[in-house]
């Protein structure tokens, strides 16, 4: 499947989860600013329950590691956010914003770092997934794979923002 964007191959579509921990602790608004304020723009919004079979296909690169059961039982242990997410460079600049997967490396100023403080090691010894608040596609293989797999083409939207006066 093939994602519908502009024409032009360095403006990206990615696809960003608040997972459930962000919902719950009420900061989705806060975490959805970072990337906002960025002028990335956001043409898909949603709010759902994932079901372990969505879980799956989600996670199909992670379905036989170690951590997945705690992976998905964390995932849908709650409702999450799904935002798609456009612009140029979005895939990597998302992640950027995002920071490193564990909430105790990840670099003040990134959502995980400032948001967050789970570690590998606290979570192993729980036998509990990494609570680090926020999904964002991986690359741009991942996010050809995952805003189609979130979104349907009727479910994003095609708009100016005023950024884009002076960005393209
Ligand atoms: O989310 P990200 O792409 O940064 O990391 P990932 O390696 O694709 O792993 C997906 C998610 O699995 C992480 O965000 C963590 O929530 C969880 N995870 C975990 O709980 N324990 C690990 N050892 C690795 C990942
Ligand atoms: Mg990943």
């Amino acid at each position: 499947m093939t994602q519908k964007t502009s024409k032009d191959p360095l403006i990206e579509r990615t696809l960003v989860l608040v997972k459930p921990d962000g919902v719950e602790r009420q900061i989705s608004g806060e975490i959805i600013t970072r990337i906002e304020r960025t002028g990335l723009k956001i043409v898909g919004l949603k709010m759902t329950w994932m079901t372990k079979d969505f879980a799956k296909k989600h996670y199909k690169a992670h379905v036989t590691k170690a951590f997945y059961k705690s992976l998905e039982d964390f995932m849908i242990s709650g409702p999450v956010f799904a935002l798609c997410v456009e612009g140029i460079s979005a895939i990597e600049l998302v992640r950027k914003i995002v920071g490193a997967t564990e909430p105790k490396s990840a670099a003040a100023g990134t959502i995980r770092g400032d948001y967050s403080h789970h570690s590998y090691a606290y979570a192993d010894k729980k036998g509990i997934a990494i609570k680090n608040l926020i999904h964002a596609s991986g690359d741009k293989n991942d996010a050809e794979y995952e805003v189609p797999l979130w979104f349907n083409d009727s479910e994003l939207f095609e708009y100016k923002s005023v950024h884009e006066k002076h960005t393209l």
